[in-house]
C-alpha cells in the first residue's frame, strides 16, 4: 500500500512523470480495494440481479419468526373463522374448565348450604399463621395496616378508610365471612380471588383472628406467671 512518504518520495524522484495528486489517487484506489477485497459476498451480491437477493432476504427474515409471534388470535378478538365473528369460544354447556370445579364450598367459597362457615376447612399449624401474617402484609397492610386498624400507607394517602378489625361487629363475623371479602372484593375494596389462592386466603383468615384476638384476650387465657404480673401492674 502507498503511503504519504512513498507519494512524497515518488513526486520528489520524478517530479514530470506523475504529479503528487496522481499519486494520492493510486494509493487510495488501492487501499479501497484491498478493503473490498475481503468482502467476497459483497462481490457476489453486486453480481447477481436485485431479485434474487430480494429472494433471498425475505427466505432469511421467515427463518427468524418466533413463537411469541407466530399468527394467533388475542383473546376477545373478532375472527372470521367462526360463525359468530368471535375468536374467543364460548364454554362448551354443560362443562367445567380443568381446575375450576371447586365442589369444595367450604374450601373455595367460605361457604355451606349458603351459610358462611364457622370454622376453617383445614387444621392450623403455626406455619399457616407464619405464612397468613406474611401474606397479610404484603396483601392487606397497606390498607388496613399492620395491626388491622385501618389507616395503612394507601389510606394516609387519601384512599377511603375501612372499618378496623377490632370493632365488635367484625369481631362477631364468622370466618366464612372474612374468606367471602377477601374473596369477592368488597365496596372500595378489590377480589383477591386472582392472586391469592384459597389455602393462602384460609391463611390470612386465620391471622386476622390472632390479629382480633390479640387485642381482646382474656386475662384468663394467660399464663399462672403472665397473670400475676398483670395483676401486679394493676
Ligand atoms: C386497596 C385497599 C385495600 C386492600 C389492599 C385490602 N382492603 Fe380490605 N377493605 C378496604 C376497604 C376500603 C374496605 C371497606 C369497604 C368499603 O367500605 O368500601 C375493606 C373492608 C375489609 C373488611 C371488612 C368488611 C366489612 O364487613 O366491613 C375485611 C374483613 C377486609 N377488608 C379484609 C381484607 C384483607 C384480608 C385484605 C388482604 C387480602 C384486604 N382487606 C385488602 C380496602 C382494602
Amino acid at each position: 500500500m502507498f503511503t504519504f512518504a512513498d507519494v512524497n518520495r515518488q513526486s520528489a524522484k520524478a517530479p514530470n512523470a506523475l504529479s503528487g495528486k496522481d499519486d494520492l489517487r493510486i494509493a487510495a484506489t488501492r487501499s479501497a480495494d484491498s478493503l473490498y477485497g475481503g468482502f467476497a459476498v459483497w462481490r457476489f451480491i453486486k453480481k447477481i440481479s436485485p431479485l434474487p437477493c430480494l429472494a433471498l432476504a425475505l427466505a432469511l427474515a421467515g427463518c427468524d419468526q418466533e413463537m411469541r409471534d407466530q399468527p394467533r388470535h388475542e383473546p376477545l378478538e373478532a375472527s372470521s373463522f367462526f360463525e359468530d365473528g368471535r375468536a374467543s369460544r364460548a364454554q362448551v354447556p354443560g362443562t367445567v374448565p380443568r381446575g375450576h370445579l371447586h365442589a369444595d364450598g367450604h374450601l373455595h367459597a367460605g361457604k355451606v348450604a349458603g351459610r358462611p362457615v364457622e370454622t376453617l376447612p383445614f387444621a392450623v399449624e403455626r406455619s399457616d399463621l407464619e405464612r397468613g401474617r406474611e401474606r397479610y402484609q404484603i396483601f392487606c397492610a397497606p390498607c388496613h395496616d399492620a395491626v388491622g386498624t385501618g389507616n395503612g400507607m394507601v389510606v394516609q394517602r387519601g384512599f377511603r378508610s375501612p372499618e378496623s378489625f377490632h370493632t365488635p361487629r367484625l369481631r362477631e363475623q364468622p370466618v366464612g365471612y372474612l374468606f367471602e371479602v377477601i374473596t369477592q372484593g368488597m365496596g372500595a375494596m378489590p377480589s383477591y380471588a386472582d392472586l391469592i389462592p384459597p389455602q393462602d386466603r384460609w391463611r390470612i383468615v386465620a391471622f386476622l383472628r390472632a390479629l382480633q384476638l390479640s387485642r381482646h384476650a382474656p386475662a384468663a387465657d394467660l399464663p399462672e406467671e403472665d397473670r400475676r404480673r398483670l395483676e401486679d401492674v394493676e
